[in-house]
Formats: C-alpha cells, structure tokens, sequence
C-alpha cells in the first residue's frame, strides 16, 4: 500500500531531506588545511566563516587547539583533529590516549558541538629526514587513541588514522611506473602492520601528496607533469596513461597497497597544494594552475586507472603561516589560498566548474596602523647594515627575499628595507623596533614594489568576545533556517 502524500508537500518534502542529506553527508565537497604557525593568527571565529563562506565542508587542524575547536562548534563542518608528532611518545601509554581523548574529543561531542570525524596520529611520523624517530612509537600510539575513541564510544564515528608523506612508497627509478610501487623496504611490514590496524577499524589510509615537492626535488622532473592540463611526457603503464603526477602518485599507493593484499583500502588525500613564494616554480599564477586544475580534475569523479572513484582531499593550505619551520624550503610559509590577512591570493572555483571564481576572504581584518618601517636613505654609515638586516631576518619572516621570490627586484637598500619591516611588523609597530643602528625610520608611504609587497600586520587578536557572537551567530542561523523552509513551502 502506499503512503498517501499531499502533492504539495512531496516537492518540499524531498527538498527538504536533500538539503539534510548533503548537510549531514558532507562526504563530497573539498576539506582545508588549517595551520595555527603564524605570529598573528587571524581570529578564530574569522576563519571559520571563511571556511563557511567557501563552501569548504571538510577541515583538517594539526592539533586540538581549544579555540579553533570552539570556533567550529555547531558549525557541522567535518574536523579532523591532530596529535601532533611531540606527543606521539606519550601516547604509547594507553591512559594518556584515554586522557587525551577524553579532553581533545568527547568535550566537543555534544549537540551544537564539533563534528569530529578522524584523529591524525602524528604528521607524516615516517618522513626520512626525521632519521627513524617515530617508528617504534607510531603503531602503539594508533592503537591506543583508537581504542581510547573506541572506549569512549565512538569506535564507529570517529577514525585514527596517520597522514603519510608519500614519500613511504616509490616505485623504482629502474621502472618508474605506478605498477612496479611498493613500500619502501626498511618500512613495508612496518607500514603493513599499520594498514592491517586501520583495515580492522575501518579507517582510511591518509597520504599527502606534493608534485610541488617532486619537482622542487629534482631538475629534470617534467614540469607540465605535475598540472592536469595535459603532459608531453606521458607515463605508459601497461595499458593505463598518466599525464599528471597526482595520479601516477595515487596510484604507485593503490599498487602498493594491492600489493600488500588490501586493494579496496579507503584513502584520503590529507594534503594537497602548490605555494606561492620562496622558490622557483612557487608563485600566483603556477599555483592557480595547479589548484584550480586539480580541483577540476578530481570534481568529475572519474578517479584513476587503479580505481574509480576519487578520496577526500583537503588543500592545503587554508592561510599562511609566517612561523612555520623552513627547514624543507623558504616556500613553506607561502602555501595558503589565503595571504596572512585572510584575503584570497587568487581566483579558484572550489566547485571546479567555472573559469574564474573569487574567494571571499576574511571580514572585518583589523591591521595596525598603515606605517612601515625602512631603512633611512639619508643613512651615510652602513656598516652595521649586513647584522642589521640579518638580526631583523633571524626574528621575522624574510622567505619573500632572494632569488625565485616575489621580492627579487629588490636591491641591497630594497632588501634592509624589507627585513625592518617585516621585524617591525611582527614586533607590533613598536617604535622601539624600529632604530637598527640609526639606520631605520618609520614612513607612511607604502614601499610596495612590483611583486614585492611590504605588508602591515594585522592587529593582535582578542578573543574573549568570540563565544558571545557564536550565541548570535547561532541564533541567527536558526532563523535563516526557519525562512528557508518557509520559502521552499511558499513556492508551491
Ligand atoms: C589536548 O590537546 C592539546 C592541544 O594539542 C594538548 O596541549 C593537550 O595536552 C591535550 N590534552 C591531553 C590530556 O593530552
Ligand atoms: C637526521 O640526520 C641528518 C644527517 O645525519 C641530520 O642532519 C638531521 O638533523 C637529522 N634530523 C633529525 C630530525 O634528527
Ligand atoms: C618482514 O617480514 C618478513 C616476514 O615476516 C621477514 O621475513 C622479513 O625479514 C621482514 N623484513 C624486515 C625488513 O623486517
Ligand atoms: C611563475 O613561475 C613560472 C614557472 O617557473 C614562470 O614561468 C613565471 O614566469 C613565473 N611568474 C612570475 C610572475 O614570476
Ligand atoms: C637580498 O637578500 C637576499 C636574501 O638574503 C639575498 O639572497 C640577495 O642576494 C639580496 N640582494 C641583494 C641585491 O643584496
């Protein structure tokens, strides 16, 4: 028998419970990395409407960091929440996964609180140039923040998993195609063990993958390779074709995985990007190139040769962080969408149908005054100069100096200049911090040369006012929703 549905309630009905579905799925849609390594993070609650008002419906955080995590409550975007790679050891100890658990996630599962879906163990723990430090405490730590999840109640819900750098798979330099990948040697039953813990949980296997970094690597990577826009050196494997990285990538994973016997293992991308300064190859428009190309890539869900349908990704980055460690490179502070302050660095369709699509960035910046500090022209002895420049550098973010950099057109004069500055900035503007020998002076011109930009810093953040506007935001939104379902009932 069936049901009979008033005709017109049945279209709002099924309006209805699409909306919910896609709300409550949120399995499509593109995540973001949100990193905190910058010496003026931009406010929480600001970031979160970013998050929103892009249409990011994933995000992926490298701690637990209590005000990201209370900015993102009722906000019913996906989280994954870290345990950063410090306190892998700890976490060989199941009470502290219990302690940690108990703190980091069940606080937050309540109504109107986070939706967390995966806890990161560690930050690529096997990468090679931390020489094997994580290996023995990684597995113990995965199991127990799982068990720990699992003991709490949510075993089903919410996932460990362990992002990888990609670089625990190749394939040999021999026969570089995705067929012949396979775990690197010294860590193949190591990685096994670890796949066959995530296999039982059901929980993905999380890899991050970077044609940034192989071409960065090495000179003589085929530089249309690493876009989507098609490849004059494609890869013939068998009778699969690669013209892009991504995916020979992804796939030397899936090979190495059937390999390992578990060819269905989930995956999920957990980063995914290009920067935008600080190297060669690293500026604005290559890195619209490989974003918004990718994004399109993987929006039509055709997947790759080794299977057909296309992981969760999260971009990364969401903003830059001028604290981030440089040990890899000078571009590892350039990675975000977003500049510093919030603004979009360059047009990408995050739906990955249009041509060109603005971000909307952040609202409502406050900056410091609109002053910069530079090196006085009128200076006559500069032999203080070179130890200046190098004390202001050691102290601030000076990645946008030097060769394949926004800032390249600069002189030795251009260079001191900037470095005051960007000490300056940091340090808030104080005038103090602005002397350098009798070198230095505060202007209200702005030095911005070129592609060079002289930023001001945005203004330190108060963030005891931020749970006051969520009651607001909150109770606005209930609104909207109210008048959104009387508008879908008004219309038919
Ligand atoms: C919860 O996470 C925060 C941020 O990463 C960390 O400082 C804190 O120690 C964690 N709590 C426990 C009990 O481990
Ligand atoms: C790893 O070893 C190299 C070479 O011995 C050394 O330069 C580097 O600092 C080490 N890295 C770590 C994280 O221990
Ligand atoms: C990996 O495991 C196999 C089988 O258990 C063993 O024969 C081999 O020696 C192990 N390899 C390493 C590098 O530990
Ligand atoms: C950006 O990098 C590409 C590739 O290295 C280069 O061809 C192009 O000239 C650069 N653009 C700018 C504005 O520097
Ligand atoms: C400016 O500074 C950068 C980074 O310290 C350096 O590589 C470059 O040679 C400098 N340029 C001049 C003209 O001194």
């Amino acid at each position: 028998m069936q049901m009979a549905m008033p005709r017109e309630l049945r279209v709002p009905i099924a309006v209805f419970l699409l909306i919910m579905a896609l709300v409550s799925h949120g399995g499509n849609g593109i995540g973001v990395n949100w990193g905190n390594l910058a010496s003026h993070p931009l406010p929480n609650d600001k970031i979160v409407q970013m998050l929103k008002d892009n249409g990011f419906t994933k995000v992926k955080l490298f701690e637990a960091d209590e005000k990201s995590l209370t900015a993102l409550s009722g906000s019913n975007i996906e989280v994954m929440v870290a345990i950063p790679n410090n306190m892998l050891q700890k976490m060989s100890d199941p009470s502290a996964a219990t302690d940690w658990v108990q703190e980091n996630v069940t606080r937050y599962m309540k109504p109107n609180g986070v939706n967390i879906k995966y806890v990161a163990v560690g930050n690529e723990p096997f990468l090679q140039s931390y020489n094997g430090t994580y290996l023995d405490i990684t597995l113990p730590a995965l199991k127990n923040v799982q068990q720990a999840l699992t003991k709490a109640g949510f075993g089903a819900q919410i996932k460990a998993t362990i992002p990888f750098n990609s670089d625990i798979y190749d394939s040999p330099a021999s026969n570089p195609v995705p067929s012949a990948g396979d775990f690197r040697a010294e860590l193949r039953n190591l990685t096994i063990q670890i796949i066959e813990f995530l296999a039982e949980n059901n929980a993905p296997f999380t890899v991050n993958i970077y044609p940034f970094l192989s071409l960065y690597y090495n000179e003589h990577f085929p530089f249309n390779f690493a876009f989507f826009d098609g490849s004059d050196n494609p890869i013939k494997d068998k009778d699969a074709i690669y013209t892009n990285s991504y995916d020979a990538n992804l796939d030397t994973l899936l090979w190495s995985l059937k390999k390992a016997g578990y060819p269905d293992m989930p995956i999920i991308i957990g980063e995914v990007g290009w920067p935008t300064d600080g190297a060669k190859h690293a500026n604005v428009s290559v890195a619209q190139r490989f974003n918004q190309g990718f994004l399109r890539h993987i929006l039509r869900d055709k997947g790759t040769p080794m299977r057909n349908s296309t992981p969760d990704v999260y971009l990364f980055g969401l903003i830059d962080e001028d604290s981030k460690s440089i040990a890899p490179g000078n571009f590892e502070r350039h990675w975000g969408i977003f500049d510093y302050d919030g603004k979009p660095k360059y047009e990408l369709d995050l739906s990955g149908h249009a041509e060109k699509k603005a971000l909307k960035g952040a609202e409502g910046v406050q900056y410091l005054p609109r002053r910069w500090c530079i090196l006085n022209p009128k200076a006559a002895d500069l032999s203080k100069l070179q130890d200046s420049v190098s004390y202001a550098c050691s102290q601030s973010d000076c990645t946008a100096l030097g060769i394949d950099t926004s800032c390249s057109n600069l002189d030795v004069h251009g260079n001191a200049s900037y470095a005051f500055n960007m000490y300056y900035q940091v340090r808030n503007q104080q005038s103090s911090d602005c002397v350098f020998s009798n070198l230095a002076m505060v202007t209200d011109q702005d030095p911005s040369k070129g592609t060079c930009r002289f930023p001001v810093m945005i203004a330190p953040v108060d963030e005891s006012s931020a749970k006051r506007r969520f009651v607001g935001e909150f109770t606005a939104a209930v609104g909207v929703f109210a008048v959104c379902l009387f508008l879908i009932n008004f219309q038919y």
